[in-house]
């Protein structure tokens, strides 16, 4: 079946790459505006399935319009493109509820990875939402504060976007804390009444926190330990998919049946650690692990928490550890993060414009399926100078000798 395609704007996103990317996703009906209002003026009562929109030449004004009257009404999917990776148009595509964002000229790969990512939200179109699980087999690494930070990232850069946070430790972890609420309920009221566990219970479990994100809340007694079995943690995940875009699994340290249903469910796991030697041994067990359970390349993505410059062990030579490269790479920032817990709002209410703020932003960004991120925090920042590459190697491969 022909998609319609409507391309806005500059000559140069009418470029052969993208239309020869267009019609191997089945866009063979092409159109053409050279604005926005000329599009709506002329395309307005068209069936569009995707715009590609050059969001440099558009205005403000014009876009809130379009956004009223043409994307809420139907399910329009939009490429925003621009001459260079500007954080601050991409934020704005992002802000706007645009699903990608291209580099002009158009790179043949960067397009078709786009249109895939959208071909398969658009076929999960029964809104079987993202789970990520955020681990470490080591505790106070930083895996409650990731796992409420990052979903409410998601909630900025994607403004239609339903967030569940689900604290699995049992008993409940920091989350309720991390988000400053009193939980009513928690997922033993689930764990009780699994047989009846549907959209509607699930709903009327969670706790709402800030704008578009709910947790569900982690049990007060360790004796619930029994009952929140890997039955329950695998009903409550798949409950959890049908009812948010993303659901953020604050996983319990120890690797007992009920984490590894969580880690088996997740669609993608952020195995978190630190550039220090106990955290980087716990990491490099737990990878063993994953390799053992025959988890596909690419589920697993290694983020690098509380990282400093000046941090004696290098991204390179974790890799080499890990052997594999670190995914992504979170500041170490400690006053932000304090504070911000401390009070009990995300980094991302408390201050967006913090590395840390940023870093959670473009972590969101990479694992949501955006492009590229976004500001200077990334995974590509390295330690500075060699470090003691022999002493390490040594330290890693003591067990196995
Ligand atoms: N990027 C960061 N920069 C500085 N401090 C951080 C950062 N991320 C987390 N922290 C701090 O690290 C500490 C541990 O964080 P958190 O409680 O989220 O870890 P955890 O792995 O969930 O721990 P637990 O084992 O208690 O469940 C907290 O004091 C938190 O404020
Ligand atoms: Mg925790």
């Amino acid at each position: 079946m022909s998609r319609h395609a409507l391309l806005v704007g500059a000559p140069d996103t009418r470029d052969l790459v993208l239309q020869q990317s267009l019609a191997r996703f089945g866009y063979t009906d092409v159109l053409y505006a050279a604005t926005l209002m000329d599009a709506v003026d002329r395309y307005g009562r068209t069936p569009i399935e995707l715009l590609v929109l050059a969001l440099d030449e558009v205005e403000d004004a014009s876009l809130a319009a379009i956004d009223r009257t043409v994307w809420r009404d139907h399910d329009v999917r939009v490429i925003a493109t621009g001459p260079a990776a500007d954080p601050r148009l991409m934020l704005r595509a992002m802000r706007s509820g645009m699903q990608e964002f291209l580099v002009r000229p158009i790179s043949e790969t960067e397009c078709a990875s786009a249109l895939e990512r959208l071909q398969r939200r658009l076929q999960s179109g029964d809104a079987r939402g993202d789970v990520y699980a955020v681990y470490s087999a080591k505790g106070g690494v930083g895996v409650s504060t990731v796992a409420v930070n990052l979903g409410c990232a998601l909630t900025t850069l994607q403004p239609s976007a339903r967030v569940a946070i689900a604290d699995m430790e049992v008993p409940g972890g920091d989350a309720s804390i991390l988000l400053d609420v009193r939980p009513k309920y928690t997922i033993r009221d689930i764990a009780k009444k699994l047989e009846r566990l549907d959209g509607e219970l699930l709903k009327s479990v969670m706790t709402p926190t800030t704008d578009r994100m709910w947790l569900l809340a982690g049990p007060d007694d360790l004796e619930d330990d029994a009952l929140i079995d890997q039955r329950a943690v695998n009903a409550t995940i798949a409950q959890l998919q049908s009812t948010y875009d993303y659901t953020l699994l604050d996983c319990e340290h120890r690797l007992n049946d009920r984490t590894l249903a969580a880690l088996d469910a997740s669609d993608r796991i952020l195995l978190l650690t630190e550039l220090q030697v106990p955290a980087m041994r716990s990491a490099q067990r737990s990878l063993g692990v994953f390799r053992r359970l025959g988890y596909p390349k690419g589920k697993v993505a290694i983020v690098v928490n509380r990282y400093r410059s000046r941090d004696v062990v290098s991204m390179e030579e974790a890799a080499e550890v890990f052997k594999e490269d670190v995914f992504f790479c979170l500041p170490n920032d400690y006053k932000t993060v304090s504070e911000a817990s401390t009070s009990g709002v995300p980094v991302e209410h408390k201050d967006p414009t913090s590395p840390i703020g940023l870093a959670y932003r473009q972590l969101a960004q990479r694992i949501a399926g955006g492009t590229l991120p976004f500001g200077s925090a990334s995974a590509s920042s390295s330690a500075t100078g060699p470090g003691p590459r022999s002493r390490l190697r040594e330290l890693f491969v003591r067990k196995r000798t």
